[in-house]
């Protein structure tokens, strides 16, 4: 891929959902600004950024949404998941429960989304291994039976951030 601001031949929405401080916005900034803050606020309310890459010699304007984990911080869920192809559901790998959230996650993304939209389960912080909660197996496991695409990533490290985009816009298209 590369960078093509040019001409727009796709526009892709992908939203992030997933538990509050498991990552979805740092993610977010990795990948849109190549940016990652350690201080990083809970997002209040829905926010989005665009980056336009090459696919198979098409550019392609990925327009990721972002919204708040807390409950209290969400919009509508309804507007959210509207006209979206594609989702990243994402946890920390060094909090099981962020993982154990994961069905209703997908739960509400199933209910609210077209029934075609592209699914990657991603489990956030690898480069915290020691403090690891969450086996990679059971991760593995959960998204073969469920029918998702799988990937650890780091923010932080800037590891698989940009292949977990690349894998849902790839397949998007
Ligand atoms: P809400 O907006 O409340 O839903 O949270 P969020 O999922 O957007 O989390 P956010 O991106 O704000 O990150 C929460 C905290 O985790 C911040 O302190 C980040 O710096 C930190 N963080 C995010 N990604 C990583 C990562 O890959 N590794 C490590 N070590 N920390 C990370
Ligand atoms: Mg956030």
């Amino acid at each position: 891929y590369g960078d093509a601001s040019q001409k727009i031949d796709y526009v892709f929405k992908v939203v992030l959902i997933g538990d509050s401080a498991v990552g979805k916005s740092q993610i977010l900034a990795r990948f849109s600004r190549n940016e990652f803050s350690l201080d990083s606020k809970a997002t209040i309310g829905v926010e989005f950024q665009t980056r336009t890459l090459l696919i198979h010699h098409k550019s392609v304007k990925a327009q990721i949404w972002d919204t708040a984990g807390q409950e209290r911080y969400r919009a509508v869920t309804s507007a959210y998941y509207r006209g979206a192809v594609g989702a990243m559901l994402v946890y920390d790998i060094t909090k099981r429960q962020s993982f154990d959230h994961i069905p209703r996650w997908l739960e509400e993304l199933r209910s609210h989304a077209d029934k075609n939209i592209v699914i990657i389960l991603i489990g956030n912080k690898s480069d915290l291994e020691d403090q690891r909660d969450v086996p990679i197996e059971d991760a593995k496991e959960f998204a073969q039976k469920e029918g998702l695409f799988f990937l650890e990533t780091s923010a932080l490290e800037s590891t698989n951030v940009e292949t977990a985009f690349l894998t849902v816009l790839t397949e998007i298209f």
